[in-house]
């Protein structure tokens, strides 16, 4: 029996996350955050203390690198690092990692392998456009930069990281041109997808709207 995929795009602190992982509980679907796979082949590589323009050094590390979910928590080389992927370094990175496209092309292989075995939503930047172009529900959230930096920043405060919001927004702005601007696989909406503005919704609000869409 086919598998059933959903997929879910858009810019950084669209709310992809938070979303996917409610939904994947309510609806008994293997959860697959491919934001945590690139950041946690940009951790390898902060590590590694390596050039990023040294491609040949960067494909042998990765080929000799174990990129795995368990039980919801991103392991890398059998460790535990879903806190470490989420540190400021890791966000300054991982836009330029994700450009590369040998790197795409190993982690993109992984998770049509997860696809092919399991009913998964999955969220990203090319769910809907590369990795999973047949997924029967394409989703691409959006939001206002003011409101996506807002989300992030109050993350990173909670998390106790000295930032200010200016910087995050600045972040943010500079990560959704990277994505969106690379030639292999960049941010795009899948043409048949469905876009939410996550804007001034609540959580359960956008909840809400995918479900129906599902249910129905
Ligand atoms: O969703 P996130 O912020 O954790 O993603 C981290 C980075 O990884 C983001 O800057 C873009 C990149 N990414 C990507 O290029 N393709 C994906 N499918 C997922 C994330």
């Amino acid at each position: 029996m086919n598998k059933i995929a959903i997929a879910i795009d858009g810019p950084a602190g669209a709310g992809k996350s938070t979303i996917a992982k409610e939904i994947a509980n309510i609806n008994n679907l293997l959860y697959i955050d491919t934001g945590a796979m690139y950041r946690a082949a940009t951790l390898k590589l902060l590590n590694s203390n390596i050039s990023f323009d040294d491609k040949e050094k960067i494909e042998k590390i990765l080929k000799n690198t174990k990129i795995e979910f368990s039980n919801g928590n991103i392991i890398l080389d059998d460790i535990n690092v879903n806190e470490e992927i989420r540190e400021p370094r890791i966000n300054e990175s991982v836009s330029k990692v994700a450009a590369m496209p040998f790197i795409r092309e190993i982690l993109v292989s992984l998770q049509r392998g997860i696809a092919k075995d399991n009913n998964v939503i999955m969220d990203g930047r090319d769910i809907g456009t590369r990795v999973l172009p047949d997924a029967k529900y394409k989703f691409f959230l959006t939001a206002s930069i003011e409101e996506r930096a807002e989300r992030r920043y109050k993350e990173l405060i909670e998390k106790g990281y000295q930032c200010s919001y200016e910087e995050t927004v600045d972040e943010i702005a500079h990560r959704d041109k990277l994505d969106s601007e690379r030639t292999v696989d960049p941010l795009r909406k899948a043409e048949d997808a469905i876009i939410i503005d996550t804007t001034g919704k609540s959580i359960n609000e956008v909840i809400d709207i995918i479900l129906n869409i599902i249910r129905n």
